[in-house]
């Protein structure tokens, strides 16, 4: 591809109650975000979404002219009976599962979701497809982000849940011969 440029959506409700997983819609803020990023973009994109609401309402205010897809395999990593919890509930609830994913974020799986690993394997089509394509955006959440960029990045998929994706941060991937220049935009809001 020429460039790949990735955003999480803008903030949720859920971000702001510190829920994990879940359909919220964007909060004030969020929507300033989507109604900013038209302008943080320099040429014609096509625009790829998770199914979920706060991804297809932050790419809402782009042009017409952007093709838009929305794919399943870019919803957030599922937390299975954790989905719509705060981290504190589920330190309280499942005491074990907490301190199990904290030892090993990468391979702990939700009770009834997913894990990292899971979500890398679920990704490959989506992988596949962007290498086959010119000047992406993609619209997703920070679990997914993290995966996709830290391919792009050349970075060990085990260490893609630490990678650093802020809200409101648009990043810019250029795969060269020798690497991969970012670049990225954080929206002033
Ligand atoms: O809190 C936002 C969120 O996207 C959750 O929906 C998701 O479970 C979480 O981030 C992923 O981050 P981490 O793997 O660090 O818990």
């Amino acid at each position: 591809p020429r460039s790949v440029w990735l955003s999480r959506h803008g903030e949720s409700m859920y971000n702001l109650s510190g829920r994990i997983g879940g359909d919220a819609d964007l909060s004030p803020r969020g929507h300033q975000y989507a109604h900013k990023l038209p302008e943080l973009g320099d040429r014609p994109l096509t625009v790829w979404t998770s199914t979920l609401k706060r991804t297809i309402a932050t790419a809402r205010y782009l042009p017409p002219n952007y093709n838009q897809l929305q794919w399943k395999a870019l919803d957030e990593l599922d937390a299975g009976v954790c989905d719509g919890m705060t981290y504190q509930e589920i330190k309280d609830v499942y005491p074990e599962d907490f301190v199990a994913r904290d030892e090993d974020k990468y391979n702990y799986r939700y009770r009834g979701g997913e894990s990292y690993r899971d979500v890398v394997i679920r990704l490959e089509p989506i992988i596949m497809e962007l290498e086959r394509s010119e000047d992406i955006l993609i619209v997703t959440h920070q679990a997914i982000l993290r995966c996709i960029y830290a391919y792009f990045m050349k970075k060990d998929q085990s260490r893609s849940p630490w990678m650093n994706v802020p809200l409101h941060c648009l990043i810019k991937l250029t795969p060269r011969a020798y690497g991969t220049d970012e670049e990225r935009y954080q929206a002033d809001i």
